[in-house]
């Protein structure tokens, strides 16, 4: 029988934000194959696991692998006439009203085959990966009929298949009203609950459901049969919530023991609190906020006072957020919603996780998990946030690969 020896690889004088806090002492991680073997202080690191490391590494900052929990990244066309209408003063929502916004997308994306599909995904998701990006959500919403959001939800898959990156894949029929729905919501409704979803479950093509809760989009009680249908085939719940008003969407995924709630900057104390007893994650778009221009800003106070965990997410959309940066969504938490430094760093990373359900094995870093994490040559994971600067990566690691 042939054993093939697994290879080890050591960190050493590393400075380890390990998904919820910074060590104090210089740092030394083992990996062994795809596993991080041990972390321990430089000052204990036996000498002897010095020379049997078969590469060492050394100095910088190390983070698990950044994870983006809210994307819209596989789509066809752009809407860059629609940016500058709102240049011009037209609002998002009047845009949407117009036809425009989603459904200008979902023409293009209905219109394009799948391997067009993957391959205006790639260069987007090739950005997230170069930015340290290992773990990323990819919601589809853009097809808004049966093959077409099947489709979507197949680009998804192959771009995890193919690419050094892990994808988790959201179901969201319930993003816009289809043109051929336009005088009966509740029949797109039944299509959802019908068809789309107990297809895309069948098929293993979702791992999650998530709904667009707003005037502009569905109305609670129409998101709740959305719910009431994804939990009937198994699959966990999200919502975009309280973006453009307050509609109590953000409670009602609470009461369906949603993920996380998205947006949320109109969210007030009562669905805060209904968040906090159902560990329903805050993720934190910032690129919409700033694209938009708005000024609501989310309650990130109550969301702290309520122990709430807050993710931060890019959002990566044609219309509201065409920005595939997660490093710049860091700054932007900070400077737009005044979150730390360290609560925007776990954001991107373990809750981030937690907003897809992955906790237990993405964002954060200690042994026993699979080796995701990211070296970046900086002095302090501060600078992370404070410095809109790429170029900073010196190392990505995936399943113990380095691969940038
Ligand atoms: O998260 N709010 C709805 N959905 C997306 C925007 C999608 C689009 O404009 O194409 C969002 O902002
Ligand atoms: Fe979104």
């Amino acid at each position: 029988m042939c054993r093939q020896t697994v290879k080890r690889h050591l960190w050493q004088d590393i400075t380890l934000f390990d998904g919820l806090k910074t060590h104090a002492e210089k740092m030394a991680v083992l990996v062994e194959g795809a596993k991080i073997q041990q972390i321990c202080p430089m000052s204990q690191l036996p000498a002897d696991l010095r020379d049997t490391a078969e590469k060492t590494c050394q100095g910088g900052v190390m983070t698990p692998g950044l994870i983006d929990c809210h994307t819209h990244l596989v789509f066809a066309g752009s809407r860059a006439n629609e940016f500058e209408q709102r240049l011009e003063g037209l609002s998002y929502a009047e845009i949407a009203r117009r036809g425009g916004g989603i459904l200008s997308t979902v023409s293009a994306t209905r219109a394009a085959s799948e391997q067009a599909l993957f391959e205006a995904a790639l260069p987007r998701i090739q950005a997230l990966i170069a930015d340290g990006v290992t773990t990323v959500e990819i919601k589809s919403g853009y097809g808004l009929n049966l093959v077409d959001e099947l489709k979507m939800l197949r680009v998804a898959r192959r771009l995890g298949h193919q690419l050094s990156i892990h994808v988790v894949t959201t179901l969201l029929a319930a993003h816009a009203l289809p043109p051929e729905y336009q005088q009966d919501a509740d029949a797109y409704i039944d299509l959802i609950c019908d068809e789309i979803i107990p297809k895309a479950a069948a098929e293993k093509l979702a791992d999650a459901v998530d709904v667009f809760c707003e005037g502009i989009g569905f109305s609670p009680a129409q998101c709740e049969r959305v719910f009431q249908a994804a939990q009937a085939h198994k699959l966990p719940v999200k919502a975009h919530a309280e973006q453009l008003s307050n509609l109590g969407a953000a409670a009602l995924s609470a009461r369906y023991q949603g993920l996380s709630a998205d947006h949320i900057e109109h969210l007030d104390e009562a669905g805060v609190a209904a968040m906090a007893k159902s560990g329903t994650v805050a993720t934190l778009l910032p690129g919409a906020f700033y694209t938009l221009r708005d000024t609501q800003v989310p309650p990130i106070d109550l969301l702290r006072q309520y122990r709430v965990p807050m993710a931060v997410a890019t959002d990566g959309n044609p219309g509201s957020s065409p920005i595939f940066q997660l490093s710049l969504m860091l700054n932007m938490a900070c400077t737009l919603f005044r979150l730390t430094p360290t609560e925007a760093l776990q954001g991107v990373t373990h809750h981030a996780a937690l907003a897809l359900g992955l906790s237990q094995t993405a964002g954060l870093l200690s042994p026993g998990r699979t080796a995701d994490f990211c070296v970046w040559d900086v002095n302090s994971p501060a600078e992370l946030a404070y410095a809109i600067q790429p170029g900073r990566l010196k190392q990505r690691v995936f399943n113990g690969e380095v691969t940038a």
